[in-house]
């Protein structure tokens, strides 16, 4: 656990967290941090927490006796999300001390009572402050829905920091650098992808109430985004204002200047035409993305279709429908609600189709409003007509999704 001071009687500590499965599902190929923040006024408050993976509390104990905090000091528990990777540490502290309050909204009380066993608890509400002396005051302000029904901002006045917990969160282990300003330009990619992948795994579900967060913290003064994974941004919090706006439109059609081939191929045939098409794909000069299933994890291959502009699938049928680890990808990717894709499909059959029928019972089951490109089937091997007919699928996708592209956020693109 590293601890850092991120304004005058503001801390973070945080950790890396790795070799998980992130809400026993997401396979995250780069960990995550866990962030956990320190107000100290007269009063000293603990907003989210850090332990719980590792079942080690005293990992935090430890390290706030050497910023000089007692843990027998902290008064207040600011729980802004009760899922476990932020609250599981509280039973434990209850062990600790007796006398602190938690401080949450009336839905995650509710939850703080049933996980926890909690009797202690101050419920709060819109724009409801809490003095801590010393010029540190706090206000709490719900923000349900992100992506549990509970959470909440807490935003500190003197500092005018806003303490976020998973909105405006990334996945992403974080090594020396942990605010925006020093990160390098590396790893601004890398945590734009891997905000892309928190956004995606986790989020998208619930992108009319990411959208509803972002308005509510546009109407706070900013200087300080504090979340509960992934770096502080000190220098511009804007950009992750952006980026997390940007991400919602991706979750509704639009995507980077890029395609991703969704493919699976029992015997090769489908396979040869995925070849011919990253032929012309590289012709043409569009950036592609492959991910062949069964073999990537769900978290890189949701990630990924949901930030490419344009969707290939290709996959044979299988059983009289759509080849089943493709079929369980889009699924998947319907249940997350991933909408309005502009999308083309290709695939071989043997004696009888049935994946282009099962194809479009997952759109319509999970109301999912894809645009597709008249779909190409072909017996066997595809031959010379049917790569024709690829060929030309594939070239009507590349000029389509211009309309879909969206690389950077402009007032063009909130309007
Ligand atoms: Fe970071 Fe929804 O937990």
């Amino acid at each position: 656990m590293k601890k850092f001071k991120i304004a005058e009687g503001v801390y973070m500590f945080t950790m890396n967290v790795e070799d998980i499965l992130f809400e026993g599902i997401w396979e995250i190929a780069n960990g995550v941090t866990l962030n956990s923040y320190i107000v100290q006024g007269d009063k000293t408050a603990i907003i989210d927490g850090v332990i719980g993976w590792d079942g080690v509390p005293e990992t935090l104990y430890k390290n706030l006796e050497e910023i000089g905090i007692d843990p027998q000091d902290i008064d207040y528990l600011i729980v802004n999300h009760m899922e476990p990777d932020h609250s599981g540490w509280i039973e434990n502290f209850r062990k600790v001390k007796d006398d602190f309050t938690v401080i949450c909204t009336d839905r995650a009380a509710k939850m703080v009572s049933s996980f926890y066993g909690e009797d202690k608890i101050k419920v709060v509400k819109e724009g409801d402050t809490l003095d801590l002396g010393k010029g540190k005051v706090l206000s709490f302000y719900p923000v349900p829905n992100v992506h549990w029904p509970e959470t909440m901002y807490t935003y500190e006045h003197d500092t005018k920091t806003l303490f976020s917990c998973d909105m405006f969160g990334v996945f992403g282990r974080m090594e020396e650098h942990c605010f925006d300003d020093e990160l390098t330009s590396e790893e601004i990619e890398f945590f734009e992808f891997e905000g892309i992948r928190y956004y995606s795994n986790v989020m998208t579900t619930f992108t009319s109430s990411i959208r509803k967060a972002i308005e509510k913290a546009k109407t706070l003064e900013i200087n300080i985004i504090a979340p509960g994974h992934g770096p502080v941004y000190r220098k511009n919090p804007q950009k992750i204002i952006d980026d997390y706006y940007r991400f919602s439109l991706y979750a509704e059609g639009a995507g980077k200047n890029e395609v991703t081939i969704l493919w699976g191929s029992m015997y090769g045939m489908t396979a040869r035409a995925v070849d011919f098409v990253e032929g012309i794909l590289q012709r043409e000069g569009v950036k592609y993305n492959k991910l062949e299933m069964p073999l990537e994890s769900d978290s890189e291959m949701i990630a990924t279709v949901f930030k490419s502009a344009g969707i290939i699938i290709a996959a044979p049928t299988y059983e009289y429908k759509l080849f089943p680890p493709v079929a369980a990808a889009l699924n998947e990717i319907g249940r997350k609600r991933i909408t309005n894709k502009l999308a083309f499909r290709f695939g071989s059959y043997g004696w009888s189709g049935g994946a282009e029928r099962e194809l479009h019972e997952i759109m319509e089951r999970n109301k999912m409003k894809w645009d597709f490109i008249e779909s190409v089937e072909f017996e066997g091997a595809p031959k010379e007509e049917d790569l024709k007919k690829i060929e030309a699928g594939v070239l009507e996708l590349i000029e389509k999704m211009k309309e879909k592209v969206v690389e950077e956020i402009t007032e063009e693109a909130v309007e």
